[in-house]
């Protein structure tokens, strides 16, 4: 549902205009309860990202136990409002089960791969968008070492992206990560990581740049360009997936204003690559994020406010927007 006759046009129409998703984090609860909330996401936002839902924990806390009932509140709101689907996450070293972390080594496999099959198999056609895999890396551009590389090898990552393209051909499948959006050592590793796997015929479709960042101290836009044209060199699509830019409490105008410009900057770097298709914020406003409750003494890291109000950063990407020629 894009602005109806005569409704004030929100951000996604302005984006979709330019061939871009503007998509936003989502929990059911909210959703559900806060009329306010699914209006805002419904006005702003062409594309939802499964906050919590669909990982693995939270959807089947015991072996056999299955809730769905959050991820279908979503998609069911997605498809009511013409909005896209992004299926955050297969595979986690976070919210993993108990059930899961510890069983034996050799049962690793079999869990995944059924859990990929049931679950993108459940979804198909309606979740557009896997972060198949998230966070494999750390920051000095190693493998992480999750109990997924531990009981299943480095392999891991080709089994679940193969896994997750025979449940569901048609979807877009994505490595996920954070701190690799500029040019550093992980990004390096990423970038690595993802050219082995086409080279392997892997089906990896696209990178998610989660770009969690501090208004001071952000990546560089040029190193977040070159970064992307690299990864678009790949033939990948690039979407930056989790985008909050986090102010320290209490807020001022000055931090607003900058803010405002981060984001903005990165919208244009998006909007300068081709490849780039996708900005989702992680959260549909400040009274969701997830930043105060992780980052003590910081927050306000939306571009919508406690309110759901248009802050500068919002200003901000309607202006860049209006004004883009792609
Ligand atoms: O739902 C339970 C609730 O029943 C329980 O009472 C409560 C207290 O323990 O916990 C609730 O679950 C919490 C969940 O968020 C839902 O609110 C978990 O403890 C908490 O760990 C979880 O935090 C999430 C975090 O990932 C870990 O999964 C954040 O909301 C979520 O924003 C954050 O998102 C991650 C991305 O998935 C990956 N990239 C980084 C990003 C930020 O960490």
């Amino acid at each position: 549902m894009s602005a109806g006759a005569g409704a004030p046009a929100g951000l996604r129409d302005l984006a979709r205009a330019r061939g871009l998703d503007l998509g936003a984090a989502v929990a059911p609860a909210p959703l559900r309860e806060e009329p306010e909330y699914a209006a805002c996401l419904a006005r702003e936002f062409s594309l939802a990202t499964t906050e919590n839902a669909l990982k693995m924990e939270p959807l089947r806390p015991e072996p056999g136990r299955w809730s769905f009932a959050g991820a279908d509140t979503i998609v069911d709101f997605a498809a009511a409002h013409d909005m896209k689907v992004r299926g955050h996450t297969l595979v986690w070293h976070q919210q993993v089960p108990e059930w899961v972390s510890k069983a034996p080594a050799s049962e690793l496999e079999p869990i995944l791969s059924a859990h990929i099959e049931t679950v993108a198999g459940r979804y198909r056609g309606r979740i557009a968008i896997w972060d198949v895999v998230n966070e494999a890396v750390t920051d000095d551009g190693s493998p992480r070492d999750t109990l997924w590389l531990r009981g299943l090898g480095p392999d891991y990552l080709a089994t679940a992206f193969r896994r997750a393209h025979q449940a569901d051909a048609g979807a877009r499948l994505f490595y996920n990560d954070y701190g690799a959006e500029g040019l550093n050592p992980k990004s390096e590793a990423v970038y690595h990581l993802l050219r082995d796997l086409l080279d392997a015929a892997v089906p990896v479709h696209g990178v998610g740049l989660q770009m969690h960042v501090p208004v001071q101290g952000h990546p560089r836009p040029d190193d977040v360009a070159a970064n992307m044209a690299r990864l678009a060199g790949l033939g990948l699509e690039i979407h930056i997936t989790e985008m909050d830019v986090r102010l320290p409490l209490p807020v001022t105008e000055e931090a607003l204003a900058a803010q405002a410009r981060v984001y903005g900057d990165l919208l244009q770097v998006c909007l300068d690559c081709p490849a780039c298709t996708a900005l989702i914020q992680w959260g549909v406003s400040d009274r969701h994020s997830w930043v105060p409750h992780f980052f003590e003494g910081t927050g306000a890291a939306l571009i919508l406010d406690e309110a759901y109000r248009p802050k500068p950063a919002y200003r901000a990407l309607v202006r860049i927007l209006g004004k883009a020629t792609r």
